[in-house]
């Protein structure tokens, strides 16, 4: 593994097992809190976020902590970049107060890479534009393996704005490594049909119904409004045709999970009756990031 972790694409499916079965160790037992550990005792992480996050964030800085780490956290409103200071010079003023690690969040997609380039610091990757948000695919992977056991010979659809999804991009990266059969659905503007070569075992269809039949998992998406200069659908449309809803649910396996990596917009891409469900993980997703979190803070100390 590179130093820091950048994506799910340069990582070998080896790799991706081992922080899958440590996230297994750190999870609690039920009803217990998560266990406090000593591995990064006297490490500083600083969480760098330069755009909106509420699970990301938290969760990096509750693993840093249960792992023995001093945190801070630096959104971008309430840093110097609201002062007009770039990126690389933010960066370089974070370096030389020398924390061991960066967790940053960017809206450019490859910024994390590009800095990685400048830093003798591991940058973690909290999500970079449209491109990729591995620790997300990584807890996903880890909330499926909860409900299914295995990956491979599984079929998962994701459903919604793959186009501005970087959720999307580190999910297929993943689950192609294992033998997942993947379906990505959404409105043709919001469906790349470059989408179908990235990795093998993806189809791509515009229509829902088609998507879900027989499926053992279905991943929603948020619409990136932040991300679409003029919205083509108003939320009754798009929930209209691409909204998740407790008639769909029959399509698929009888044991289907539904997945959404949150936040979540209700009445938009899923139904309150279907998100509160018995088949939604949406909790267990955000419970799991700690756990898979703390491995990959880790494996990033122990490179
Ligand atoms: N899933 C996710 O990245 O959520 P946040 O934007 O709240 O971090």
């Amino acid at each position: 593994m590179a130093r820091g972790l950048l994506d799910i694409e340069s990582l070998s499916r080896e790799e991706i097992d081992a922080l899958l079965s440590r996230s297994k160790e750190f999870q609690p037992a039920p009803g217990q809190s998560f266990r406090r550990f000593d591995t990064l005792r006297g490490r500083t992480v600083v969480n760098l976020f330069f755009e909106a996050s509420t699970r990301t964030r938290t969760s990096f800085e509750i693993a840093a902590k249960r792992l023995g780490a001093d945190t801070l956290s630096i959104t971008a409103a309430a840093s110097s970049v609201s002062k007009g200071e770039s990126l690389v010079d933010t960066l370089n003023t974070l370096g030389a107060m020398r924390p061991d690690a960066i967790v940053m969040r960017h809206a450019a997609s490859g910024a994390p890479h590009f800095l990685s380039r400048f830093l003798p610091i591991p940058i973690v990757n909290a999500g970079d534009g449209t491109h990729e948000h591995p620790t997300q695919a990584l807890l996903d992977a880890r909330t499926i393996l909860d409900r299914k056991s295995v990956l491979g010979g599984l079929r998962v659809a994701i459903i919604g704005d793959i186009a501005h999804s970087r959720v999307a991009r580190s999910n297929v990266f993943l689950l192609s490594k294992f033998g997942v059969e993947i379906v990505l659905c959404g409105p043709p503007t919001l469906l790349p049909r470059e989408m179908a070569q990235i990795a093998s075992g993806v189809h791509l269809t515009n229509n829902i119904e088609e998507a879900i039949a027989g499926v053992d998992v279905i991943m929603m998406l948020r619409v990136q409004l932040e991300r679409q200069h003029e919205p083509a659908f108003s939320a009754n449309e798009y929930f209209r045709f691409y909204g998740l809803r407790p008639e769909h649910i029959q399509l698929a396996k009888d044991d289907v999970i539904v997945m959404h990596p949150g936040p979540i917009n209700r009445g938009r891409e899923i139904s309150s009756e279907v998100a509160d469900s018995q088949r939604s993980t949406i909790l267990n997703q955000v419970e799991n990031g700690i756990a898979v979190r703390m491995a990959v803070l880790e494996r990033v100390f122990a490179q």
